[in-house]
């Protein structure tokens, strides 16, 4: 017996905003998957280039960036990836998009912390792994999102993750998707037409670094400054101004130094 999914989702209105935008786009939700950003890859990789979002209930081997597992919980958690080929002039900065447009198709208390993670109240909301390849010359990216819905338990982490409804009573994982996939869609255009330029003041609104100390993995420290044009954090260190482009850089806000 086929599975059905457990929630309600919004799958045909999302089709009809998004087809006339994406020629070919279909919209697919799935009960279980191991992950969306695997399997697209792998029907891309079966010569399946098509656009599509695919929405699983539940992921049982999710990733994360940097290699990390990436946990969510069935129906407490929104996770989905859309995939498509795509061929911007330049790359840098995509992911940063990607948080912009989610962030702001949902609530401007919404935060983003370089490079791609959502934040409410010093918190994880959401996180974003952005994957690329090239198949028959074509080059192909998958934009994977993770977003917690219901607060849960985090065992191991020591800052529990944020839920969007603690700040959005009313919002489901179904609910949620319809209010971002569209204009996802017009965002990841933009993008591949204009480049990060134009999110840069729209990043910069919400960034939760600005002017704290921040400390990254290589051992330099700053002051955050914003992102400049290319979507490169801006860190003011003792040696001047560094643009920070590494995604293998992490960035931790240090508590707040008391005088
Ligand atoms: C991160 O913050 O490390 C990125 C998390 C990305 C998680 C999403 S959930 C949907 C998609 N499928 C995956 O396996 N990962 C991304």
């Amino acid at each position: 017996m086929t599975q059905m999914p457990v929630l309600r989702w919004p799958a045909e209105a999302i089709w009809e905003a998004v087809a006339p935008l994406l020629p070919g786009f279909t919209v697919e939700i799935l009960p279980e998957i191991d992950s969306t950003n695997t399997e697209l890859m792998r029907r891309a990789r079966a010569g399946r280039l098509d656009p599509l979002l695919l929405v699983a209930e539940t992921q049982t081997a999710g990733r994360g960036r940097l290699g990390r597992e990436w946990h969510s919980a069935t129906a407490d958690s929104l996770t989905f990836s859309l995939a498509l080929p795509l061929t911007p002039p330049d790359w840098s900065g995509l992911s940063l998009a990607v948080g912009v447009s989610v962030a702001e198709s949902l609530h401007p208390a919404i935060g983003l912390k370089w490079p791609n993670d959502l934040w409410w109240q010093e918190r994880k909301l959401a996180g974003i792994l952005i994957e690329t390849a090239t198949f028959g010359g074509q080059r192909y990216v998958v934009i994977g999102v993770g977003m917690n819905i219901a607060p849960r338990e985090a065992p191991g982490l020591s800052t529990p993750p944020a839920g969007l409804q603690e700040l959005m009573p009313d919002m489901d994982a179904p609910k949620t998707l319809l209010r971002l996939a569209t204009p996802l869609v017009q965002a990841i255009l933009a993008f591949e037409a204009s480049g990060f330029a134009p999110f840069a003041a729209r990043f910069n609104a919400r960034d939760v670094l600005c002017n704290r100390e921040v400390r990254l993995s290589d051992g330099l420290q700053g002051m955050g400054h914003g992102v400049d044009e290319t979507g490169a954090l801006l860190v003011h260190t003792a040696t001047g101004m560094k643009h920070v482009t590494s995604s293998e850089v992490s960035v931790r806000p240090q508590p707040a130094v008391k005088p």
